[in-house]
């Protein structure tokens, strides 16, 4: 039984998501939707065109305006807004630091939400994001809420700045992962929280070869279900 089932991946900053849901939806052949991406190309083009990242209604019409696609790339998947590459870019510090605030606006999410649903609608998906599970796939048969200790997230991060020769002190790491992670759980629409039907997957002492087999292992059980 190959069914073609929708995975919801959800978690905190850094925990993984978006480095085994990659590597998950090739093993099965799924598409991937990085919906966190689509979030930072939105504050990407807002800080662009100077907007104040309040400023809900100026950037609802930007948005209405604003094509964000994917394209598999080697290493992870290549993000462009109106067709220009942005992918390196929607990882620089001021876009991180100023995600969590723009997507607390309620119209932004909404918008996001219907494009990610028209994404999924092909079936046979793995989306990862904050609100996957509760709000954007409610129906999805495999649900992973992952998570990791903080200090073992800001390393993560830092080994990867470091690959891209950045270098940002650990501990400054760890503040700006700790204050994302209370944004993202405390905003009024769709904050981030496990679903109750989520599986819970602690990370901090596995190798993504390790996580990426116990996500697997769900697929392969809700298939022969
Ligand atoms: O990869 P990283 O954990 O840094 O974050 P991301 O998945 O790229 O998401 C960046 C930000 O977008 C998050 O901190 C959230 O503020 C927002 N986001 C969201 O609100 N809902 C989602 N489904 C995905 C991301
Ligand atoms: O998408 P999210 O922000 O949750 O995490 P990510 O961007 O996939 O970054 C996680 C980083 O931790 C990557 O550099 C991975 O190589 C590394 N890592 C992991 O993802 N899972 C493990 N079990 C161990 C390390």
């Amino acid at each position: 039984n190959d069914e073609k089932l929708q995975v919801a991946i959800d978690g905190p900053a850094s925990a993984g998501k978006s480095t085994v849901a990659k590597l998950v939806a090739a093993k099965f052949s799924y598409v991937y939707c990085d919906t966190g991406a689509m979030y930072r190309s939105t504050t990407l083009k807002a800080l662009r065109n100077g907007y104040k990242l309040d400023d809900e209604a100026s950037i609802l019409k930007m948005l209405a305006n604003t094509e964000i696609t994917f394209k598999p790339g080697e290493k992870q998947q290549k993000v462009f807004v109106d067709g220009e590459e942005v992918t390196n870019d929607i990882r620089q510090e001021n876009v991180t630091n100023n995600v969590s605030t723009v997507a607390s606006l309620s119209g932004v999410r909404k918008e996001l939400v219907n494009r990610q649903q028209q994404i999924a609608a092909a079936g046979g998906i793995v989306m990862d994001g904050r609100d996957i599970g509760t709000t954007v796939l409610p129906d999805a048969k495999v649900k992973i809420f992952l998570i990791a200790s903080v200090d073992e997230r800001a390393e993560r991060r830092f080994k990867d700045n470091a690959e891209k020769g950045i270098h940002v002190p650990l501990e400054k790491l760890k503040q700006e992962i700790e204050e994302r992670d209370y944004k993202d759980s405390h905003r009024k629409v769709s904050p981030l929280t496990k679903a109750d039907d989520a599986k819970e997957i602690d990370t901090t002492s596995m190798s993504i070869e390790d996580v990426v087999n116990a996500i697997s292992n769900e697929i392969v059980k809700k298939q022969s279900v």
